[in-house]
């Protein structure tokens, strides 16, 4: 995605894979800062990077997670640019009820509900352990959904957002119980492998709206794309790209 989106913006320069053990993090971030204009952080080190960096920006400070960071002349940002990312997917498809119900409590769920509730959303939050819910409803937002109530705020919920891993690497789990499903509305899984995932297609048979996970996807490469290069990001052109190295 970010190559294509190089080659079509006619910037030289490339994206690639820098593998990183933990141990290996600060080493990593003093190479970037010499000589990468940006880089992308993922699992595990979207936490582990804070404190090694020279400047936070404000929503990355918020969620207390970093998945972008720019090099301003030797200095390293760190922005979060899923949130956003997340918001725009969602205003793209027309998925925008001002209230949601969203799954998880892990990095990806507190983009999602910060998104969420700085834009003055109602937001459930429900995780398999309540204590990480509880967490992040203090620090981030929403309010929490205990087990007991789980079925039916689905069911009421007009945007339900699995932002846990259930269903990656595995076509047939769900987090959701089997049968329960909102009775309208839209379902956004945030995984990605599978783009088929087993909440999608229950929910797509049950006539609701869809959102796969290169939705996001998309949306934080078009933010930190533009951040790193200060241009607008050719979306077709990466949506494409991502959309063929998917299938
Ligand atoms: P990420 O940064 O991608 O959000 P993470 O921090 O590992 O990843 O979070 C994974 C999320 O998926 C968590 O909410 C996790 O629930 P727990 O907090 O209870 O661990 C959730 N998750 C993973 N496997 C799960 C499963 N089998 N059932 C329910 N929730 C699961």
């Amino acid at each position: 995605m970010m190559n294509a989106a190089l080659a079509a913006a006619g910037l030289s320069g490339r994206y690639r894979l820098l593998p990183t053990p933990a141990e290996a993090l600060a080493a990593r971030l003093a190479e970037v800062r010499a000589e990468f204009a940006g880089v992308n952080v993922t699992v595990p080190h979207k936490r582990r990077v804070l404190p090694l960096l020279d400047e936070l920006d404000p929503v990355a400070a918020a969620i207390g997670a970093v998945n972008t960071i720019v090099n301003r002349e030797g200095r390293l940002v760190g922005h979060n640019t899923d949130a956003d990312g997340f918001y725009w997917a969602l205003e793209r498809d027309g998925l925008c009820p001002g209230e949601a119900l969203v799954l998880g409590a892990g990095g990806a769920a507190r983009a999602v509900v910060h998104a969420l509730v700085t834009r003055g959303w109602l937001v459930g939050v429900y995780n398999r352990t309540l204590a990480r819910a509880q967490g992040l409803v203090e620090e981030v937002g929403g309010w929490l959904v205990v087990p007991q109530k789980l079925e039916k705020a689905v069911r009421r919920t007009p945007l339900l957002v699995n932002a846990t891993s259930v269903g990656l690497d595995d076509p047939e789990a769900s987090p959701l119980p089997p049968g329960v499903l909102p009775e309208s509305g839209g379902v956004v899984d945030l995984v990605y492998r599978p783009l088929e995932t087993r909440l999608l297609r229950e929910a797509r048979a049950a006539g609701l709206a869809t959102q796969d996970g290169l939705a996001m996807l998309l949306g934080q490469g078009v933010r930190a794309f533009e951040l790193w290069t200060g241009r607008p990001a050719p979306v077709a052109v990466m949506e494409r790209a991502l959309r063929e190295e998917g299938r």
